[in-house]
């Protein structure tokens, strides 16, 4: 059995790290030639854990990495995980993938095969329909369902544990027509994944269960940042304690109940913004989903309003920001709150330094020489008069006095709560603790 996956980023290089290092049959193909120069190398162009061991196992065995489309034409199984940007009216940008589908469509033209094409890409619903299915049958001159199967494949890994939530998934979703391609499809994915329920739906509904669960996600966040602002009011009030209490509630449960900054990363934002522009072209005004937008931008306002009480005019005042990624364990700061605030703070003339443990290279690549990079995190507390801590890496919870003595001005700023229990020598304020604000 031969597997082709399309497009090497976070998803695509997760999955051709975890086949491949299992011995599969994988060709991993992709456009960009340093991103292939890497991981030909064994280099992982992104700071995903565990991913650069299985890739290096993967090259040992049977992996190959190449940008020559026709490789795929013995594949059995086709994975497309191209990215799926946002334009600037919010809409998603449906580019990348159609270019994809055009290229594998020619390719399945010359072909022998009857492939199975499963596209983990998130698409708006109606996509694999209208656009997918037509470019391929139209440039394959083959029909769909006879000659090759196509089916959508959402994919639900999470940054910094993407190989494992690729190795053990929760659910599986397969979105199709109910076709011997899809009985084939189940029996690999039954083989890959043993006892991981699978839902077999259809194409619209696939790809609406991908935003139904991103959305629902980024509601979680924005429900209780907007309680640790009411918590913010109430002197000794502590958000933590409260979502700790309401997430052993099996209905509600414990994760993303973390007030702080605001969502950010390559996919909540995006998607969040493509169902909403999505569900306006259908009529139905999505009143939940603004809210929830609103309040994760506010967010990062008021961490702005708390920083302007504090420093008074920012013209000219050092600021340090903790933390550029998006989150912990990665290196990703693709709509990073962090990197709108930097952008905010430098409207406002402030100086910054920034410290993050992985992503300093990629927020380099934005800033240049407009901001300064601190080495370690003693340097970053160094003469700064004011800290704002954006991610909660763990090495942040190690701050003590003595970083906090080399400061000019000592303000911390925690949006991650993760020295409240800490006895400070600094005005300190946490975002969702009630106190002098
Ligand atoms: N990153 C995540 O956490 C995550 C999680 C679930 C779903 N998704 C979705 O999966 C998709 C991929 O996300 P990602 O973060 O891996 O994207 P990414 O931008 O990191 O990677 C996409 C890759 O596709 C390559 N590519 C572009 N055009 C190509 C083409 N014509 N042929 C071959 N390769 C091509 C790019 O060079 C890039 O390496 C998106 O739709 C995203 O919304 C992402």
């Amino acid at each position: 059995m031969k597997i082709g996956i399309i497009g090497l980023g976070f998803v695509g290089l997760s999955l051709t790290s975890v086949l491949s290092s299992k011995g599969y049959d994988v060709i991993g193909i992709d456009v960009d030639k340093e991103k292939r120069e890497k991981i030909i190398n064994g280099i992982s162009p992104f700071f995903e854990p565990e991913l650069e061991n299985l890739l290096k196992k993967g090259l040992k065995k049977k992996l190959k990495i190449s940008d020559d489309f026709s490789l795929i034409k013995d594949c059995d199984f086709i994975f497309v995980t191209v990215g799926t940007p946002q334009n600037t009216d919010g809409s998603i940008n449906l580019s990348i993938i159609k270019k994809a589908v055009t290229t594998i469509g020619e390719i399945l033209k010359r072909s022998k095969k009857k492939p199975i094409i499963l596209v983990k890409s998130t698409v708006i619903p109606g996509t694999m329909r209208k656009n997918v299915l037509p470019i391929l049958e139209k440039k394959s001159n083959k029909k769909a369902g006879k000659d090759f199967g196509l089916i959508s494949n959402p994919e639900f890994l999470q940054e910094s544990t993407a190989i494992k939530d690729t190795k053990f998934p929760h659910v599986i979703v397969l979105g199709g027509y109910e076709t011997e391609f899809m009985k084939k499809a189940k029996k690999l994915f039954m083989k890959l994944h043993p006892n991981v329920p699978i839902i077999i739906t259809n194409h619209q509904t696939a790809e609406m269960i991908k935003y139904a669960n991103n959305s629902f996600l980024a509601t979680k966040i924005s429900f209780i940042n907007q309680l640790s602002n009411i918590c913010q009011k109430i002197p000794g009030a502590n958000v933590d304690d409260i979502a700790k209490t309401i997430g052993l509630d099996p209905r509600i449960g414990k994760l993303f109940l973390s007030a702080g900054p605001g969502y950010g990363g390559s996919c909540l934002p995006k998607d969040m913004k493509a169902l909403i522009n999505f569900a306006n072209t259908t009529g139905v005004n999505p009143t939940l989903l603004n809210a929830v937008e609103q309040i994760n931008t506010k967010q990062l306002e008021q961490i702005i309003s708390i920083t302007k009480k504090k420093l008074g005019n920012l013209k000219s005042k050092r600021i340090t920001i903790l933390g550029t990624a998006f989150k912990p364990g990665t290196d990703d700061i693709r709509d990073s709150i962090a990197i709108e605030l930097i952008k905010k703070l430098q409207k406002r003339k402030a100086n910054i330094t920034i410290h993050d443990p992985k992503s300093m290279k990629n927020t380099e690549k934005i800033f240049g020489d407009k901001i300064k990079y601190a080495k370690t995190i003693a340097d970053a507390f160094s003469k700064s008069q004011c800290v704002i801590i954006m991610t909660q890496w763990k090495q942040y919870s190690k701050i003590n006095n003595n970083n906090i003595k080399k400061m000019e001005k000592r303000i911390i700023i925690d949006s991650r709560r993760i020295l409240a229990e800490k006895e400070l020598v600094a005005d300190y304020q946490a975002i969702g603790i009630g106190n002098n604000q």
